[in-house]
């Protein structure tokens, strides 16, 4: 079996699955091991609805913008963040819960996504491939509609699991450098900025993107093409109402 440092250095995302079906036995063993992840109090306020069925793929693929790894997984995991179970207990148990706020919604999205990237390395561990959705909260109103997540339940992001059929070349990443300050931040300045996002900037496959796009810069891909802040504004307001809607914003 490999080490789980050879797994964490050689991972990449997998975007391409074969037709085969992930065990259900094995799927078990990947969730208990994602369990064993730390969380706030102990108190795992997350959940996770897995997603088989090809009826019910098909009904979450639009709200995945249709990325074609929803329908072509195996597995399609939602992970969300959950003070519902919690909450009953708390009332079953004569006990008054205060989870109706901001701070526990970061609570619960902090454990969600803990455990769900436990989860995506147990997977990996196990030479399954894994893509994660950052569709999942754009679009989290209809996703709660379609899994019927109760009140104080909201998805946070979503996996799609499978066997890989491509190996894709590993991507890029920023030298560590630049993601490390030591004791206190140490802000960038411009020529620290200029040599950490030369290497990014110089790759071909930058270069392609940044001319497909017509764009000058390969950060304005990002603004103007891939994260615009329209987008940004209009999807903030819509997860600031899941947020009220499921309970989360009542103090
Ligand atoms: C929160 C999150 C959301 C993501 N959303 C998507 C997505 O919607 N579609 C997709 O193809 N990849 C998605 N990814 C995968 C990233 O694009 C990928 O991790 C990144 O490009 C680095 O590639 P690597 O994982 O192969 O190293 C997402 C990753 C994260 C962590």
């Amino acid at each position: 079996m490999a080490e789980i440092s050879d797994i964490l250095s050689n991972r990449r995302t997998i975007r391409k699955y074969s037709t085969e079906s992930v065990d259900d036995k094995l799927l078990s063993d990947i969730l208990a091991m994602g369990c064993r992840t730390s969380t706030t109090g102990n108190m795992q306020v997350y959940s996770i609805i897995i997603t088989k069925d090809e009826g019910k793929k098909k009904e979450l693929a639009p709200l995945h913008f249709n990325q074609k790894m929803i329908t072509e997984a195996p597995v399609v995991l939602t992970f969300c963040a959950d003070f519902n179970r919690f909450n009953k207990w708390c009332r079953l148990r004569n006990a008054d819960p205060g989870y109706d706020n901001f701070l526990s919604f970061m609570t619960a999205a902090i454990d969600a996504l803990l455990f769900a990237q436990t989860v995506c390395i147990a997977a990996e561990s196990k030479g399954l491939g894994i893509c994660y959705l950052g569709t999942t909260t754009y679009t989290a109103e209809k996703i709660i509609e379609i899994l019927k997540l109760p009140k104080s339940v909201v998805p946070v992001t979503s996996v799609t699991l499978g066997w890989p059929a491509e190996k894709p070349e590993q991507v890029d990443r920023l030298p560590l450098e630049a993601i490390i300050h030591y004791e206190v931040y140490n802000d960038y300045s411009d020529d620290s900025i200029a040599s950490y996002y030369k290497g990014k900037e110089e790759r071909q496959d930058s270069q392609q993107f940044v001319k497909e796009n017509n764009k000058q810069t390969l950060a304005q891909v990002f603004t103007d093409v891939r994260y615009k802040k329209a987008d940004n504004v209009h999807f903030s307001k819509i997860v600031l109402k899941v947020l009220k809607d499921q309970g989360f914003m009542e103090q």
